[in-house]
């Protein structure tokens, strides 16, 4: 197969995209003329359109109801790892969203399904590896949380490996969302919640202490407070770090501001992840260039891919393989 010689000297792996984040505009573009869908305040000159993260997380809902049938988001999934492939990237792992097949009038397992079925094609074209991750949108309500936690934890989901709390950190409070995670972890998936990205280091410590994860989606407002930078880092709990979304979303005014560095630096285990890349006009490679613009060496960079698989929720001989 393939390995990663697409984009420069060292192989790539991210653990935070979201799959219908990762929508190429043409695609949606094709698929609402298809089935009708007005999609003129979303996208507009073949970008993403939109000014904050409300209006955003309203955008990236818009785009996620064109894609309708299995062969829809085997399409999907495949033309986000064919991409990704073709940057230099061996493992992936990606966020699902029952709740958003659900708005697109689509069945869960059915959405899983064709998800799956674009892993495989992109594994059969270029060897590349990728799990998926289900997400309960924070902003639906611990009901809905729990729901997407038992979903993944339903008989039968090929491929899925993980369990995530995505959606508007500023709603509610971690410890509403714990029953979710215990679903999750009893079913024997791989936790991660995503905090400190629009709140401080008051939403990181909860979401640890509540959610007991072993990754956390952004993480980076963490270093606002020394203390739990310190218990991040004893703990071993990987950040995936997103810094093309941190910009785009104005988190930080610039890369020199981000606080990546620093946190490698204070002996955190980080990986670097898309997010949402058209939506933020990044992809994986610029993610590696932007850590080597805020200030990480070669040796840096290759280090987050090797904590990405490490702390992969993949089978261990697939991990092994890829160490
Ligand atoms: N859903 C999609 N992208 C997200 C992000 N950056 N934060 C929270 N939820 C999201
Ligand atoms: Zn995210």
């Amino acid at each position: 197969p393939a390995r990663g010689t697409g984009a420069g000297p060292f192989p790539l792996a991210e653990l935070h995209c979201h799959i219908e984040g990762a929508a190429p505009p043409a695609l949606v573009e094709r698929l609402a003329q298809r089935y009708g869908v007005d999609i003129s305040a979303i996208i507009r000159d073949g970008a993403y359109v939109w000014h904050d993260f409300t209006s955003f997380l309203a955008a990236y809902d818009h785009a996620a109801t064109v894609f309708r049938s299995e062969e829809d988001y085997a399409d999907l999934a495949f033309a986000y790892l064919r991409e990704l492939a073709a940057q230099g990237a061996l493992y992936a792992e990606f966020f699902i969203s029952p709740d958003h097949a659900r708005s697109s009038g689509t069945e869960p397992e059915v959405y899983a399904r064709g998800l799956a079925a674009g892993i495989v094609r992109a594994r059969d074209e270029t060897g590349i590896e990728a799990r998926m991750v289900v997400v309960g949108v924070r902003h639906l309500g611990p009901e809905a949380v729990e729901a997407a936690a038992q979903f993944a934890a339903g008989p039968s989901r090929p491929f899925v490996t993980g369990f995530n709390l995505a959606g508007d950190e500023r709603i509610g409070a971690a410890r509403d969302f714990a029953k979710a995670f215990d679903v999750a972890r009893d079913a024997g998936l791989g936790l991660t919640a995503h905090a400190g990205e629009l709140c401080g280091p008051d939403s990181v410590r909860e979401a640890i202490r509540w959610l007991k994860p072993s990754r956390i989606g952004h993480g980076v407002r963490a270093v606002e407070d020394p203390a739990l930078v310190h218990e991040i880092a004893e703990k071993g709990i990987v950040l995936e770090v997103c810094p093309g979304s941190n910009l785009a979303l104005g988190i930080y005014p610039a890369i020199a501001a981000h606080p990546l560095k620093r946190l490698v630096a204070a002996g955190v285990r980080a990986t670097l992840g898309s997010d949402d890349p058209p939506f933020f006009h990044t992809h994986l490679s610029r993610e590696y260039r932007l850590a080597a613009e805020n200030g990480l060496t070669d040796a840096e960079r290759i280090g987050l891919t090797r904590n990405a698989i490490e702390a992969a929720f993949v089978e261990e001989d697939v991990r092994r393989r890829l160490l």
